[in-house]
């Protein structure tokens, strides 16, 4: 099939890159002139495993484009998708890019003759693709939607593991505006074994933030329940959240954990470039809608909260923050990406500021910052420690475990470790660190 994809961001660029490795002919459209010439040249925009090798091989073999002209990829295609971004402005969804992307689209088929399918693949609110996309498709194309297909066809991706869990989905959610619309898309998923659920363009959109929201829902939940173990001594939140998974209903055939464990976990918070948006967004719109969105305003509160907890931890280590040196070990807002939307490890940046600490930071693949935000940025954990007074635990990389900590901790001017993501809470670290992690009391000056 000849596929277009507008938005060449996380969602497009790996949506583009997978259907050009399945067969298709793909052209990626970005706005962004910069991001296009990137990708000509074979590689992804941003981190992301496994993706600049699936570009490189489409580029090299003509299945896959990138180019700024929507008219042209969209006028020689079947069915195109649109995975523009969908900000928060002021708590809601910001529908400008797509509306944007959607009188382009139309443009590009107005005249066509033969039937073309659009497929919002964006997290929309429910009600955006029926009125606001398909009210502006039928202006610029003259044509009735029936005449062009509608979809909304919600991506589940991760990042980090963006290219698996395309290529290997839990679900396809189709949501067709007719049974002519969703055609086209059925058929370009024919090939993926997984559950396919069709349903209305309204659910498909509604679907999208349940999933997430649950997502957030667990982890503030895990936070709360990390909030009252910090109050209570003797308890332990990973304790306790081990009792808690243990619980047979949570597992899947009772020897492998099922994933969706590792949203039951204590940390310092969601961040990303969706789950806190999307979290925003559905509250928005419940009220919109005159509902009273309180479990979803809990979960964002809840979530807020985290990154003071780990800035409290360290000036129960140290006392009075003013002039010490602290140590972010990571900045993305989790491992195996470079993304720094509503990363907790800038929150956490900004608190130590405010308190006129001395901030450095390491991350294995964000190793520079934009702008002047007042962390230095190093090479290598051990640089970033040296001198230190305290090292703060924000993305769990897997090599923040690994690091030769006896070694470390003696170049540290005060051996203090902070651990937002309690990686080390089993690892056997030397008598002079002293250890904080998140989900237990401490009294004055006590650690591990
Ligand atoms: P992104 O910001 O990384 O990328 C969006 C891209 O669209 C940008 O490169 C921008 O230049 C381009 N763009 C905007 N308007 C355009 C236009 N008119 N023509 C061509 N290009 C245009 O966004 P993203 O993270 O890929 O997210 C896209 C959507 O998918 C959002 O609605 C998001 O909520 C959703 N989503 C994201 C993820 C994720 O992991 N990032 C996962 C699932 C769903
Ligand atoms: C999330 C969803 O998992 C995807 O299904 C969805 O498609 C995507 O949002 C989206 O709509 O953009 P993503 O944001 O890439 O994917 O990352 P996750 O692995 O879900 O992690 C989200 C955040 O939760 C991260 O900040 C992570 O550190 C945090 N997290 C995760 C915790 O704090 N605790 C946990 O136990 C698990």
């Amino acid at each position: 099939m000849q596929i277009a994809v507008i938005g060449a961001g996380y969602v497009g660029l790996v949506t583009g890159a997978c259907f050009a490795r399945l067969g298709h002919r793909v052209s990626c459209v970005d706005s962004n002139p910069g991001r296009v010439s990137v990708i000509r040249s074979g590689r992804a925009p941003f981190y992301e495993p496994g993706l600049d090798v699936i570009i490189r091989d489409g580029i090299e073999s003509g299945a896959l484009l990138a180019t700024t002209e929507t008219m042209q990829a969209v006028s020689e295609s079947d069915i195109t998708f649109i995975a523009v971004g969908t900000p928060s402005s002021g708590g809601a969804c910001d529908l400008r890019q797509l509306g944007g992307a959607a009188e382009q689209v139309g443009a590009a088929v107005r005249g066509a003759d033969r039937y073309h399918t659009v497929v919002v693949k964006s997290t929309v609110v429910p009600g955006t693709t029926d009125t606001l996309v398909r009210s502006i498709l039928e202006r610029t194309s003259a044509k009735s939607a029936g005449e062009l297909g509608l979809c909304m066809n919600p991506e589940f991706l991760r990042e980090g593991c963006a290219v698996r869990d395309f290529m290997h989905p839990d679900r396809i959610v189709i949501g067709q505006l007719d049974d002519g619309s969703g055609a086209a898309l059925a058929q370009l998923y024919a090939a993926f074994d997984c559950p396919k659920l069709t349903t209305t363009l309204r659910s498909a959109e509604l679907i999208k933030y349940a999933s997430n929201a649950v997502l957030a829902t667990l982890i503030s939940f895990s936070n709360q329940i990390a909030e009252i173990c910090e109050a209570v001594p003797g308890t332990d939140i990973d304790t306790v959240l081990r009792g808690v998974h243990l619980d047979r209903r949570w597992s899947c055939d009772g020897e492998r954990q099922p994933e969706i464990l590792s949203y039951l976990r204590a940390g310092c918070g969601f961040g990303g470039s969706c789950l806190p948006k999307d979290v925003q967004a559905l509250r928005a719109f419940a009220r919109e809608h005159g509902t009273i969105p309180e479990l979803l305003e809990a979960v964002d509160s809840i979530n807020c909260r985290r990154p003071a907890r780990l800035v409290r931890l360290a000036e129960q280590a140290l006392g009075p923050l003013a002039g010490r040196v602290i140590t972010l070990l990571g900045l993305a807002f989790k491992p195996d990406s470079d993304d720094l939307r509503h990363s907790p490890a800038l929150a956490i940046a900004d608190l130590l500021l405010r308190e006129a600490a001395v901030v450095r930071a390491y991350d294995p693949v964000v190793t520079t910052l934009d702008g002047n935000r007042g962390i230095t940025t190093y090479d290598c954990a051990a640089d970033a420690l040296v001198g230190a007074d305290a090292a703060i635990i924000v993305t769990a990389w897997p090599e923040f475990r690994e690091l030769d900590w006896s070694s470390v901790s003696t170049s540290m001017r005060c051996p203090v470790i902070v651990d937002g993501r309690n990686l080390l809470s089993e690892a056997s670290l030397p008598p002079q660190v002293r250890y904080y992690r998140i989900g237990r009391a401490y009294h004055e000056r006590d650690s591990k």
